[in-house]
């Protein structure tokens, strides 16, 4: 039954009259004097013998178990473990990514002309490595021209060489070569994404579409997280997303043009992962799905559409090394995704297509889980 609040019941009958809001004070009271010398339980608990019971296996394990009776797998793959800690690797250290082979389907199939990229030149961040150029890979695959920007010009170059002999062996006796890019920016600072934007637009003439993948991810305990780091990491993930984004946009709204851009985000923005703890990356990635969204309600008039992907766990460089150096994760991480395995990054190329495509024109401020159901459960 609704019982409307005290308070609000007290201002109510205050207009009703002295008499009433006198009778309802009194009514608030308490009727005994509480003897605060005798232990009374603040918890409230049903009469029930079963309960009471303190041999039955299902009583420890409810709360109404002293927490000594706990036993050593409660709580197991929920909680965070602070002995993991892992960070991001120096560029050296890196193994290169290698490209993607196979052309994906054979091209005289029957597929959606939405879905095409032709005409368009789209821009992916982080592109010199994991999903990022794959992802680029996508775009080239589906007609786009592309540019890759990334913190590491050299391999950047070394990976747009490697892509377009790949496209050219996959593709023989074809005539129109795309338009393939290397810049360099540091997406975590404004100048350096402006001259950037500046540099792609000089080559290439015009930005239809974006994908900010540069990011990372580490693994520190909350309570020793290095400040310095917590804020490269938000630096990269959230500004450098949040600049070139809104860089790209001032483009597309000058030139009056349409425009897609996607966000990568992660199941870490809706979940929080165990047990490797990463309270900073999970709360940036929380940010780019929101971020995603409102700049979608800011831009939606000027018909660019902003989305988020949210990938779960994917073996890239980074994931192997870290599942290497902790071998126990594998495990854990596979046993909570309802499909039971861990993508690969082939496995972004479609979701990234569809979004940046006229395929998924009426979409706009989403957040598309490619995660095995990890974050259903
Ligand atoms: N790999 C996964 O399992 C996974 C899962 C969910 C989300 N993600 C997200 O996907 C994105 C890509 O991750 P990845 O696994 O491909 O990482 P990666 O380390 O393989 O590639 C990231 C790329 O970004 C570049 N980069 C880093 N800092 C930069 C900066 N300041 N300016 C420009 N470029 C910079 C790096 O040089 C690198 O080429 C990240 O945002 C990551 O958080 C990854």
């Amino acid at each position: 039954m609704f019982r409307p609040s005290i308070a609000r019941q007290a201002l109510r009958t205050a207009s009703q009259g002295p008499k009433r809001a006198a009778a309802l004070r009194a009514s608030c009271r308490p009727a005994l004097p509480i003897n605060t010398s005798r232990c009374i339980s603040s918890t409230p608990a049903l009469r029930d013998s079963k309960k009471d019971d303190k041999e039955d296996p299902l009583r420890k394990a409810t709360t109404a178990a002293p927490p000594e009776e706990e036993a050593e797998h409660e709580g197991r793959y929920a909680r965070t473990d602070e002995s993991i800690h892992v960070e991001y690797p120096k560029d050296e250290e890196m193994p290169r990514s290698p490209i993607v082979q196979g052309r994906g389907g054979m091209h005289f199939k029957r597929t959606l002309a939405s879905f095409s990229l032709e005409g368009r030149v789209s821009v992916v961040t982080g592109g010199a490595r994991g999903l990022g150029l794959v992802m680029g890979q996508a775009l080239v695959s589906s007609g786009s021209d592309l540019a890759i920007v990334d913190l590491n010009k050299q391999e950047a170059e070394e990976q747009v060489q490697k892509l377009v002999a790949q496209y050219k062996e996959e593709n023989p006796g074809i005539e129109i070569m795309p338009k393939v890019t290397a810049h360099y920016a540091d997406v975590a600072n404004p100048d350096s994404v402006n001259d950037c934007i500046a540099e792609i637009l000089g080559s290439h003439g015009k930005i239809d579409n974006l994908v900010t993948s540069a990011g990372f991810t580490e693994n520190f305990d909350a309570i020793s997280y290095p400040y310095d780091r917590m804020q490269k990491l938000w630096g990269v993930n959230v500004d450098g997303s949040y600049l070139f984004a809104v860089g790209v946009a001032k483009h597309l709204l000058e030139r009056k043009s349409p425009g897609s851009i996607v966000m990568i985000g992660s199941m870490s923005g809706a979940i929080v992962n165990v047990p490797q703890p990463q309270a900073p990356y999970n709360a940036a990635k929380a940010a780019i799905r929101h971020l995603a969204a409102s700049l979608a309600v800011e831009w939606a008039s000027a018909h660019i559409r902003v989305n988020c992907i949210s990938p779960g766990y994917m073996l890239t460089a980074l994931t192997r090394k870290i599942l290497e150096d902790n071998p126990d994760l594998n495990r854990q991480w596979t046993s909570l995704i309802p499909q039971g395995k861990m993508g690969v990054p082939e496995d972004l190329m479609g979701a990234v297509t569809f979004l940046l495509s006229d395929a998924s024109k009426y979409v706009t401020g989403a957040d598309l889980r490619v995660d095995g159901g990890y974050t259903l459960t």
